[in-house]
């Protein structure tokens, strides 16, 4: 099928003509929603009756209506995030186990309605009729992790920003959003008990345009963050989306706007932390937290917070890119090293994201964390870890390439792949200078699309630990929504069908229909507002002339 309404992303399992002469949404549409289905029932109404002006009243008497029906049946077929959608007329029929499934089935329904239901009020005075072709569509997701991590410490994204990008994973049934909250560049997120975490911890003085080798400044302030109620916001509205959202609080590393807030929380005996301010620039920070009891602590008391507005099974700690110089210069550290029997800095490393895990496990949540936990783990014993020195529960975000997640999935830990050769959205999109600061490798459309979340190394029992894939958004070059928009669509668009359709392997996928049916999706984006590379390369104001990238040559891929 080529018709505009059928190019559907992601791909759905199964897609057939079926009998009749398909529907018509009009003005008389009804929806019927049997109980358990009215949070969709009014996802369609304020999204696609917005976008159509139609009122899309409750089922009274009407035979055109859209009927949201949960099924046993269809649950038990498709699975949890399975549904059903038949357009034979004379009105739609969305099934599926639960409201996730429906909720999804949702979506496809906009997408068959065309570009114009991605709109937020009609461009026709509300007049218009809406066909929808005669179809019946199965359809479920290979994976159960889909998400997109965008870094909000780098730069800030106002939360109605947040908002927004929610709703675009929705559309392309994504469902998970990672939220990284802290970095050594800023705080987000409002912990009433240590209030200096935002108002120092919370904004900069300066920012490093460009890559860190760049000679230029934005000598405007910068900064921002989240009220718990935003995250409460963000939390509901991302729940009515079926969306999860896995906030990340990074420990040990990428700390140093906390240490700029609480001097203490550093290495003391090392330098001179009250020094320290929230950093203006880019890379791998040496100035990390001291391993100590107040640390612990002081940790175990923002996490409490964090549990409380954040009902994710997973928390992410992050644990990425933690050099160890001040560690093995702190008098402190080495002693905790000696009183605890560790082998090294990487043990104690170990010993710490230990601490956290054991903690959140005793709460009921999962840790998650860069791969960089594996590092320097041994089984403790009592036999309550696995040979990681990790609890059964915890999961890996596989990002220096496969491996970490394959060593993660065989020592029986679920595994979340985000290898940075090939989902980190900051890397540039084409070879050409004329990417808005290049940094990176070259990722393009296609190669997003080729990307193949289970490694052959992985098989049986140890694949299934595959919960799924997500691309990262880094955002040290990304000053602005515009410039999100750029990096992440359209190769977001690549990575939702990755992880939701059940594509054949690299080699065999069919990258030209793909190609086709995106250009039906650029207009569903054009309606969206979403401000992506267009696929002849960037408009003339999406570049950035002047602002130093990274050179593409022998350069290994960090910003
Ligand atoms: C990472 O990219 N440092 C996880």
């Amino acid at each position: 099928m080529t018709d505009v309404l059928t190019d559907l992303i992601p791909l759905p399992r199964t897609i057939r003509p079926a009998n009749g002469g398909g529907c018509v949404l009009d003005a008389d549409t009804e929806i019927e929603a049997s109980p358990g289905t009215e949070d969709v029932a009014q996802w369609l109404r304020a999204t696609i009756g917005a976008a159509t002006g139609l009122p899309l009243p409750p089922y009274a008497a009407a035979e055109n209506r859209v009927v949201l029906r949960l099924s046993p049946e269809t649950g038990a077929q498709l699975g949890p995030e399975g549904y059903r959608l038949v357009t034979e007329g004379p009105g739609v029929l969305i099934e599926a186990g639960t409201g996730t499934g429906l909720f999804w089935g949702a979506q496809t329904l906009r997408q068959l309605l065309g570009p114009a239901a991605f709109r937020r009020a009609p461009v026709d005075g509300g007049q218009r009729k809406w066909p929808l072709p005669a179809l019946r569509i199965e359809d479920a997701p290979r994976f159960a992790w889909r998400g997109m991590m965008l870094d909000v410490a780098r730069h800030f994204m106002p939360k109605d920003g947040v908002l927004r990008y929610l709703d675009l994973l929705a559309a392309h049934k994504l469902n998970v959003l990672h939220l990284h909250l802290t970095d050594d560049q800023g705080w987000r997120i409002e912990i009433p008990r240590y209030p200096a975490l935002t108002e120092i911890g919370g904004w900069r003085e300066r920012t490093k345009l460009g890559h860190r080798a760049s000679p230029l400044w934005d000598e405007r302030p910068h900064g921002g963050f989240y009220t718990q109620d935003d995250l409460r916001e963000i939390v509901a509205h991302a729940a009515a989306r079926h969306i999860t959202v896995v906030p990340e609080i990074d420990i040990p590393g990428h700390s140093q706007a906390a240490i700029a807030a609480y001097p203490e929380l550093g290495n003391t005996d090392v330098l001179d932390t009250t020094a320290l301010k929230v950093w203006d620039t880019w890379g791998v920070n040496p100035n990390v937290l001291a391993p100590t009891d107040h640390t612990l602590r002081f940790y175990e008391h923002v996490l409490e917070e964090v549990l409380a507005l954040f009902p994710s099974p997973f928390v992410h700690i992050g644990g990425d890119e933690c050099p160890k110089d001040q560690w093995r210069a702190s008098p402190t550290a080495r002693a905790r090293i000696a009183e605890l029997g560790l082998a090294d800095e990487d043990a104690l490393q170990s010993w710490f994201i230990r601490h956290f895990d054991r903690w959140l496990a005793d709460r009921g949540r999962r840790l998650i964390g860069w791969d960089e936990i594996l590092e320097g783990g041994s089984p403790a014993p009592g036999g309550d870890t696995t040979e990681c020195g990790l609890a059964p529960g915890a999961a890996v975000s596989s990002w220096r390439g496969y491996a970490g997640g394959i060593a993660a999935a065989r020592a029986g830990h679920d595994v979340v792949m985000c290898p940075e050769q090939q989902v980190y959205l900051d890397h540039r999109q084409h070879a050409s200078p004329e990417e808005p600061v290049p940094i990176g490798y070259v990722r393009t459309l296609e190669d997003v699309y080729a990307f193949e979340p289970v490694p052959p190394e992985l098989t049986g029992e140890h694949a299934a630990r595959v919960l799924g894939t997500q691309a990262n958004v880094w955002t040290e070059v990304m000053d602005s929504q515009q410039r999100v928009d750029y990096q992440v669509f359209p190769r977001l668009t690549a990575l939702a069908e990755v992880a939701w359709s059940q594509l054949p392997p690299p080699a065999a996928r069919d990258h030209h229909d793909f190609v086709r049916r995106m250009t039906t999706h650029y207009a569903r984006l054009d309606a969206l507002g979403v401000d992506y590379r267009p696929p002849g390369g960037p408009h003339p104001w999406q570049k950035r002339p002047g602002v130093l990238g990274r050179p593409i040559d022998g350069a290994p891929p960090n910003v």
